[in-house]
């Protein structure tokens, strides 16, 4: 199971991480990998600059935002499976 940790710190959730999480769990559904992935909430990555921050693996997805998160998901998630 490939876990993606979503930062629900304060930056990050104030620029939206309810609604990443919302969107990651839409996504996953829509392509059938519930049994594949699992969605944690993580502390401050250390990148709150842009958006919010996840982490797939060792690799930090900085700048999400709903406009940008079918890409990346499938640049991040799908690859891996
Ligand atoms: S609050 Fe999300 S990376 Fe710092």
């Amino acid at each position: 199971v490939i876990q993606i940790y979503i930062c629900v710190g304060s930056s990050c959730h104030l620029k939206g991480s309810y609604q990443i999480v919302k969107d990651f769990e839409r996504l996953i559904k829509k392509n059938k990998i519930e049994d594949k992935v699992e969605i944690v909430a993580s502390f401050c990555l250390g990148c709150c600059t842009n958006g919010v921050s996840a982490k797939v693996g060792d690799e930090i997805i900085e700048g999400l935002n709903s406009s940008n998160i079918e890409e990346k998901f499938k640049e991040y998630v799908l690859e891996r499976i």
